[in-house]
């Protein structure tokens, strides 16, 4: 593991953005794992700055993103399509048309799985995730202790997940109780892991998943198997490090 803790947001920003850019440079046809939530955001508007400038070029890349939401409206602001859309996607050149998100207003949740697995081995391998991770130790919505099924499924969110995601909605009520999330297995089968982590309520999960026992009480703890992980940290996600 190559883990980095860095004093300012945005050298995190600019080494997350730079792996990413220095991929496509090498192989301009990469499949990115691309995930929501806050911590990735900065290195989205880095990236988006590196493409303004013709830095780095999306033309023939594809993604994938880890997870979407059950039943919230695919147009709705806070369905991760919607976020994706926004932060970046319209602002790159990537075809819309390779970047993949969960359906999770499929009438059949299952079959749903089943075909973004099967896109995912048909594209794939993904050359570089991006992860964040959940105050319990979740990567995509890969909850602690339930089934860490090795594919594409659906989950139940934990409350303390609907809680955190809370904000980004108008009350908690209005956050989904079910996500669809590619699997831990899906995850390991990408050939490099960057997860990104900021701040100091991240402190004690982020020793927990990387510095404790592998369990699927953490879930991101299973990380230690991958051989290519690469973790990003500002100074308080760190500070139960150093
Ligand atoms: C998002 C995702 C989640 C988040 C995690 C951390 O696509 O899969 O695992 O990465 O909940 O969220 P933030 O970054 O908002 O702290």
């Amino acid at each position: 593991m190559n883990l980095r803790i860095f004093d300012h947001e945005e050298d995190l920003n600019a080494s997350g953005a730079g792996l990413i850019a220095s991929l496509l440079l090498m192989k301009p046809k990469a499949v990115l794992g691309l995930a929501t939530g806050s911590s990735p955001i900065g290195i989205y508007k880095h990236l988006i700055a590196l493409y303004q400038k013709g830095r780095v070029c999306f033309e023939q890349a594809s993604s994938f993103n880890l997870d979407e939401y059950v039943g919230l409206p695919v147009d709705h602001p806070e369905s991760y399509r919607s976020r994706m859309n926004e932060l970046l996607f319209h602002q790159i050149d990537i075809d819309l048309a390779r970047t993949h998100v969960p359906n999770g207003n499929a009438t059949d949740l299952a079959a749903e799985c089943r075909a973004y697995e099967q896109s995912l081995e048909t594209c794939g391998p993904i050359d570089l995730q991006i992860l964040g991770i959940g105050h319990n130790g979740h990567i995509g919505f890969n909850e602690p202790g339930t089934d860490l099924s090795g594919r594409t499924h659906v989950v139940t969110l934990k409350e303390g997940t609907r809680e955190a995601n809370a904000s980004f909605f108008r009350s908690l009520d209005q956050v989904p109780n079910q996500a669809i999330t590619m699997g831990v297995g899906s995850i390991l089968k990408s050939k490099q892991i960057l997860l990104i982590a900021r701040g100091e309520d991240k402190a004690k999960v982020i020793r927990e998943a990387f510095l404790g026992p592998i369990t699927t009480q953490c879930p991101a703890s299973l990380l230690q198997c991958h051989p290519n992980v690469v973790v990003l940290l500002d100074r308080g996600a760190g500070r139960g490090i150093l």
